[in-house]
């Protein structure tokens, strides 16, 4: 019995564009997604005696270490239902320990649930030696969460149905941000609930890329990126954390090139021009009240890959 261990990026979503909810419950969306350099590490270590197991850990990150009580480490935890569905879809009967180093915040609009599910996905396919192609991988992915399939794929891509759906855009440049982490997570399914509360009465329309957006990324114009950055959710998640209102707002002072929520909120990231830009930006937003954590990175990166 074998071990393998996944690095898996955290994502952001440089647009996410918001369609009427769908008859299941889900929304339809158009988005550009971009992996960026926070990873999270999952080690997965085959079993004999059928048993499934997850056990999370930090390491001298004190921001983290404070969010992975919220972690479960259950039957609800998405790593576990990856294992759980490859070992379903191949037949295997080994079991597997999983161990998740995390680094993406919890409930933070980044998706660290999915990468890790993402990852677990990649590991017991190795520690099991299953042989899935990547191509059946990335199907068992969209059953686990609409975010699951990019984090295989990494890059830049462009997410459409509810976000499960990842085809390729043109994109050149490698792009500085800096993330201001929240105190507090917040409930993907909550927002998106106060996005339909709050457009109850209005016509919400089917969402699009916008060409703006397109155009940037093909040219690697950071200037134009970050004037084309756009969130749907924003109202929605600044109805329920108004506070991220003002965290948006100084950045944008410090300089940055746009500034917008990541997903569902509630980490804030911000667009700088350069490595000193995105140090300058990061100083500003260190001091503020609502940041338990200010981190600066770069991206695209790969998706979930073996070390
Ligand atoms: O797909 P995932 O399980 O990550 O989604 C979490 C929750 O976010 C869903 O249960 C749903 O309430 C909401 N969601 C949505 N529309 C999407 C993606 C997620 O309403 N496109």
């Amino acid at each position: 019995m074998s071990q393998a261990n996944v690095r898996v990026p955290a994502k952001i979503n440089l647009c996410l564009g918001v369609g009427p909810v769908r008859d299941d419950g889900y929304h339809p969306l158009a988005t550009v997604y971009q992996a960026v350099d926070l990873h999270d590490e999952v080690r997965a270590t085959a079993r004999e005696d059928g048993e499934i197991t997850v056990a999370v850990h930090s390491e001298l990150d004190v921001r983290v270490a404070g969010e992975i009580a919220f972690v479960p480490e259950d039957d609800d935890n998405l790593a576990i239902k990856a294992a759980r569905l490859l070992r379903e879809r191949t037949g295997v009967t080994a079991g597997v320990d999983l161990a998740i180093r995390k680094v993406i915040p919890v409930a933070g609009g980044m998706a660290g649930g999915s990468a890790d599910a993402a990852a677990a996905l990649v590991a017991c396919n190795e520690a099991w030696g299953t042989g899935l192609s990547r191509a059946a991988l990335e199907t068992l992915a969209a059953r686990l969460g609409s975010d699951v399939p990019f984090l295989l794929h990494g890059g830049n891509a462009i997410g459409g149905g509810r976000g499960e759906t990842v085809s390729p855009v043109l994109a050149r440049g490698s792009y500085h941000w800096v993330f201001a982490m929240a105190h507090e997570g917040l409930s993907t399914k909550a927002v998106f609930a106060e996005f339909d509360r709050l457009n109850a009465h209005r016509t919400v329309r089917s969402p699009e890329v916008p060409d703006a957006l397109l155009a940037a990324l093909r040219a690697g114009d950071a200037e134009a990126l970050g004037d084309a950055l756009s969130n749907d959710l924003t109202e929605a998640a600044l109805s329920l954390r108004p506070e991220l209102g003002d965290t948006l707002g100084i950045g944008l002072q410090a300089g940055a090139l746009g500034a917008i929520l990541s997903g569902s909120g509630p980490t804030a990231l911000f667009l700088a021009a350069s490595e000193q830009h995105s140090l300058d930006i990061a100083f500003a937003l260190s001091s503020t009240a609502g940041c338990a954590d200010v981190v600066q990175s770069r991206g695209p990166v790969t998706g979930a890959r073996l070390t």
